[in-house]
């Protein structure tokens, strides 16, 4: 996720702009600038690297000015490169501008301003502001009312942070849906993505709330409404967190902080990128065979992905374990084959493998991913970027339920083209507009409760994980996240299945975790839950809201807002599980974010 500061000083600026950077490292970053204002000039060093390596070759420190603002970037729009890498300019080099977020209708605003005469740079969406604001910074506006007025035009989520050569001890940030804080210093002024940016300057902090536009001069700051540009008040509060706990948003690991950032990922990722979304749902209607590929959780998410491509699009695809991909399907891969891989990372070798080898194949490759330039863009003819951030922490949890996500809006698009679906098509698009916030609620509610769950049962050294039709994907990642951070053995298994073998095992107080919607497959899972209570099993159900059957039968449950259409449930009905995962690993003194044996990345087959 990028990373924004801007600081307004009594000194040179730039040693502290790229301290600042250093410490906003942890979001994740493929490019880094700095841009300061000095004796009527803008002064700009940036390019793609790390920042000890970019600040080795080009010296960020020398260049002159107290006031200045600086950028780590983490590609969305436009691969990583010194092009790409933030501050942006405009035409005139009057403006530049640092941003954090997505710009939906960037390309109708790029279309607009190219028409007018402005000339892009770059291929990032975040140009078009800097040209955007140009285009309202005449003679006798100020810079902070350009801004406003070019942000009414802009659709998305934003952070910026921008300066100007014409009011040389003056910046600008506006904040929407991307974390923007301010820091008060004294006799400076800061404003960055994140506490820990300034934390070493000033303890003195202002947390921007969406559409605040904040304007820092030598005079002090105000804050303005960015709709009406009346002046709104904002408390002052002062932080007393370490600088550990800082990078941490204030959350004692990363999982639990990215846990938190899913209703923001999730909106992120439901936006823009349709053309991408139709691409490949026109590759899925046009292959005769579609293997969906991949690892770990990821191959969880592919899970739950072939169950919506049939029920809303009647297609019927495979999903497959990448390790095994060659073996069980490799003679079967032809040119009318689709490989659909899916990695968090894009670097996962055992994916790449089963991508590789049905290139050679012939098979057109498609591949969802949460990492633009990784390895699996390079080799898909189509890929669709998940819009969840650097995650940090091990375990995967944010880039899940943005995998899913990205395939119900897939499934969506194949079932529209497709012109056959048993399903409303339209309410459950309107019910995927509502998940972001649905899935704060979820965390709002489970929280307390994975808490004290935890407390309850993380001295068990095995559970069962069950669920039926798509609720199958969700048990297994439940299993996954229990196993990979705390190390208690946790077993997913389709609830059907279980009387098969796995019931053997049951007897008094052996913890089952039913995942149990409200959705077809409700009748069954409760006779599953029965089979396991009549053998003494202690029963942890996933419910939705007012399912008193089974509440009654549940020693304890987690509760999900009524009302989720089938083929989203995953989305929220893994929260609870990820939240209890992260808090029996606590209660056992294990590190969720850096479990053993495990690395985020696994580059080996
Ligand atoms: C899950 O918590 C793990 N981090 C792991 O299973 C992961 O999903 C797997 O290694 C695949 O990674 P990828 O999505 O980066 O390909």
């Amino acid at each position: 996720m990028c990373g924004i500061i801007g600081i307004l000083e009594r000194k040179n600026v730039a040693p502290m702009i790229r301290k600042s950077l250093k410490r906003l490292e942890y979001r994740g970053y493929d490019s880094v600038g700095v841009c300061t204002v000095h004796e009527g000039k803008l002064h700009i060093k940036k390019d793609k690297g790390k920042i000890d390596e970019i600040h080795a070759r080009l010296n960020l420190d020398d260049l002159p000015g107290s006031v200045g603002i600086g950028h780590t970037r983490w590609a969305t729009h436009g691969a990583p490169s010194q092009v790409n890498a933030h501050p942006h300019t405009d035409c005139s080099g009057t403006l530049a501008l640092v941003h954090n977020g997505i710009i939906e209708n960037f390309q109708e605003l790029k279309n607009k301003l190219i028409s007018r005469g402005h000339v892009f740079k770059s291929n990032t969406d975040t140009e078009v502001l800097v040209h955007l604001i140009e285009e309202e910074y005449k003679e006798g506006v100020p810079l902070e009312e350009a801004v406003r007025k070019a942000f009414q035009h802009v659709e998305g989520s934003y952070a910026v942070a921008v300066v100007s050569t014409k009011e040389p001890e003056k910046i600008v940030c506006v904040r929407k849906e991307s974390p923007l804080v301010l820091g008060i210093g004294d006799g400076a002024l800061y404003c960055a993505s994140d506490i820990p940016a300034f934390l070493e300057y000033t303890r003195k902090a202002i947390i921007l709330q969406d559409h605040d536009l904040a304007v820092l001069t030598r005079d002090g700051f105000r804050i303005l409404s960015l709709k009406t540009g009346e002046p709104v008040e904002r408390e002052v509060v002062t932080i007393d967190w370490t600088a550990e706990m800082a990078s941490k948003g204030g959350y004692p690991h990363f999982m639990l902080k990215e846990i938190h950032e899913q209703p923001y990922a999730l909106a992120d990722t439901l936006r823009g990128r349709e053309f991408y979304i139709g691409l490949i749902s026109w590759l899925i209607e046009n292959s005769k065979k579609v293997f969906l590929v991949a690892a770990g959780t990821s191959y969880h998410a592919c899970l739950a992905g072939a169950y919506m491509l049939s029920r809303l699009a009647g297609v019927a695809t495979i999903p497959v374990i990448a390790s095994e991909f060659c073996e069980k399907y490799g003679d079967s891969v032809d040119s009318d084959t689709l490989v659909l891989a899916v990695s968090q990372s894009g670097e996962t070798a055992d994916t790449l493998n089963a991508v590789r080898y049905a290139r050679k194949r012939g098979a057109k490759i498609a591949s969802i991913t949460n990492t633009l330039g990784s390895s699996i863009t390079r080799y898909s003819q189509v890929y669709v970027l998940t819009q969840a951030g650097p995650e940090i922490g091990v375990a995967a949890t944010k880039t899940f339920t943005t995998q899913l996500a990205t395939f119900a809006l897939i499934s969506l698009k194949l079932a529209e083209n497709l012109g056959n679906s048993a399903f409303d098509l339209r309410a459950i698009r309107e019910e995927l507009k509502a998940i972001p916030s649905l899935c704060e609620e979820v965390i709002r509610i489970n929280e307390p409760r994975a808490q004290q769950l935890a407390k309850r049962y993380s001295t068990y050294e095995n559970f069962y994980f069950l669920g039926r039709g798509i609720s199958v994907a969700t048990a297994l990642e439940g299993a996954l996240k229990l196993k990979e951070i705390s190390y208690i053995h946790a077993e997913g298994y389709p609830a059907g299945e279980s009387k098969h073998g796995p019931i053997a095992l049951i007897q008094d107080n052996f913890p089952c975790v039913f995942v149990a919607p409200n959705d077809v497959t409700h009748p069954k899972i409760i006779g599953n839950i029965m089979e396991m209570k009549a053998r003494g099993a202690k029963v942890i159900s996933v419910i939705e809201e007012g399912d008193r059957e089974v509440e009654e039968l549940s020693n304890d449950t987690f509760i999900i807002p009524k009302g989720v259409s089938e083929v989203l449930t995953p989305i929220l009905f893994v929260v609870p599980l990820q939240l209890f995962a992260y808090y029996c690993a606590v209660e056992r003194g294990a590190d969720p974010d850096k479990p053993r044996n495990l690395a985020k990345s696994v580059t080996v087959q």
